[in-house]
């Protein structure tokens, strides 16, 4: 962080007082008041462990009215509030700024019902993704989504971040997925979105709003959530070119040779390996070392054919030295191994020290650029690191320093930004805006654009509780007191 992040209480906001917390344990209960010191300090800090708030209560409703009472009373009061689920997300969206009130949806994780013809799943919003995921398996489907963080994260999380991850390439995006929701509004009003059709064009979409809008509106409550079935025939090849327009080139071949059974096309540079190999015990590089790793997944149900497909695919790559080299999952085990190399750099950039994170989207011959630039501005003073969801034109641009220094963050920002803007890239693929991008939405977004959502942020939140200090610029959010 930065001088990014220097920002001022909004004193319009009013602060804590022992009448409110009296409220809240009257109707909430004493136990889902939260004061402890201990559990405080890990809600107020993020992931990363890069933003960091001071929050005096963390509250726990476990049900729809519970936030519904909690929000109207804020309102009300104008105190302002951070709706939090897993606190996984990693723009500063999830802790508070300063002295907000942090709603937690954790105690709110109750699976409602699942049709096994329709394949449509209605859970309430904190429900971590991975015990979804296990609860459809045994009824033979899966989550449309997943990444590395899903034994944390939650249903409500995902939504509010419109979270993109690993299957994406395969299953699409959760704003075609979600089917329906049901949020609370900042004023205490429960809006019944809960739909469970696939096919719905009665009015304005307005669900779609809350997808994506990381806690700006209101708090989600419940999703309801179109599945995949889960298919039988998984396939994973551990895959190495020599340079950046090898994956591209297998990129276009995965896409014509494994067309239908495609479920992933990952990839991670030399840097990204190395920082896996010496910072995350028990991983070891299943091929000697490349400049470029490629990680495909096929899916499907015919066990020989997908397998004779990949076998083929890899065959004719090698032939035409789009591959140098490359291994096939030989069972369960070995899979997650080469999975643990993609998914664990996360947290390997998180042990090495400082991380400046960057999600663009960016066309996919230009993707790789941005790294190699950035390399040549910082030199030996940082290391960059260029992995991500090819599949997808995603690229993660993450630079790792042993601590936080602002001469290099000044050669980051707003560079980054501004070659992205360029390029006709979006600054933020998957993660969201929160705080970081709050300020930096113009790169990607209209000024028309901007000054809309603005408007419909003032419409649903007048007072600006909800998530304030983030999301959209802080000159345009609206300063509430008279
Ligand atoms: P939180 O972090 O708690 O919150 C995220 C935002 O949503 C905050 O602004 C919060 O205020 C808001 N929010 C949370 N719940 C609600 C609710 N019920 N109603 C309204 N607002 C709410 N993201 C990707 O897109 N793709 C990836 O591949 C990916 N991989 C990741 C891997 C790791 C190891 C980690 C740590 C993160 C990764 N992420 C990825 C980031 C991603 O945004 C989150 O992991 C996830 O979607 C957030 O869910 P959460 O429950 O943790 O939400
Ligand atoms: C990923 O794809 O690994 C996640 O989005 C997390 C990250 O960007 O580091
Ligand atoms: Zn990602």
């Amino acid at each position: 962080g930065s001088s990014a992040y220097e920002l001022h209480r909004n004193d319009s906001f009013s602060k804590l007082s022992l009448e409110d917390i009296d409220y809240f344990k009257k109707i909430l209960g004493e136990k889902s008041v939260i004061q402890d010191e201990d559990v405080l300090s890990t809600a107020n800090v993020d992931w990363m462990r890069k933003y960091k708030g001071s929050s005096q209560l963390l509250l726990k409703p476990r049900n729809t009215n519970e936030v519904s009472k909690i929000l109207k009373y804020c309102n009300s009061r104008y105190l302002a509030v951070v709706p939090q689920g897993g606190n996984t997300g990693l723009v500063g969206g999830s802790v508070p700024v300063f002295d907000e009130v942090i709603v937690s949806t954790s105690s709110m994780n109750n699976i409602i019902g699942f049709d096994n013809v329709s394949g449509i799943l209605v859970c309430e919003a904190g429900c971590i993704l991975e015990k979804l995921d296990s609860f459809l398996a045994e009824k033979g489907f899966m989550m449309p989504l997943d990444l590395g963080a899903k034994g944390s994260c939650q249903i409500g999380g995902n939504v509010s971040t419109n979270a993109g991850g690993l299957r994406f390439v395969r299953y699409g995006s959760l704003r075609g997925n979600v089917l329906g929701l049901e949020v609370v509004l900042p004023n205490g009003t429960i809006v019944d979105m809960l739909g469970t059709l696939r096919k719905d064009n009665t009015g304005y979409d307005l669900k779609q709003l809350f997808i994506g809008s990381e806690g700006s509106l209101g708090i989600i409550t419940k999703v309801s959530i179109l599945t995949p079935l889960r298919l039988s025939s998984i396939n994973l090849a551990f895959l190495a070119c020599n340079d950046y327009l090898s994956c591209q080139k297998l990129l276009l071949e995965a896409k014509t040779k494994l067309g239908e059974v495609l479920s992933a096309f990952e990839f991670l540079d030399c840097e990204s390996m190395e920082l896996v190999l010496s910072y995350l015990d028990g991983v070891r590089n299943p091929l000697p070392p490349s400049n470029f790793y490629v990680l495909i997944e096929t899916t499907g149900s015919n066990e020989s054919h997908d397998k004779e497909k990949l076998e083929s695919f890899f065959l004719h790559s090698m032939e035409r030295g789009i591959l140098s080299d490359g291994v096939m999952a030989q069972d369960m085990n070995q899979a997650s191994s080469f999975w643990q190399i993609r998914e664990g750099i996360a947290e390997a950039l998180m042990k090495a020290g400082a991380v400046y994170k960057y999600d663009l989207s960016l066309p996919i011959e230009n993707l790789y650029k941005i790294v190699e630039e950035m390399r040549k501005r910082l030199g030996e003073s940082a290391k960059v690191l260029g992995y991500g969801h090819l599949g997808d034109g995603n690229l993660h641009l993450n630079i790792s320093t042993p601590v936080y220094d602002d001469t290099v963050f000044e050669l980051i920002e707003p560079f980054v930004y501004e070659w992205t803007s360029k390029h006709r890239g979006s600054i933020s693929a998957e993660h969201g805006l929160g705080l970081m991008k709050a300020n930096e939405i113009h790169y990607s977004k209209s000024s028309e654009a901007v000054h809309l959502m603005a408007s419909i942020k003032g419409l649903f939140d007048p007072n600006g509780i909800m998530n304030p200090y983030k999301f959209l610029p802080r000159s345009l959010l609206s300063q509430h007191k008279e």
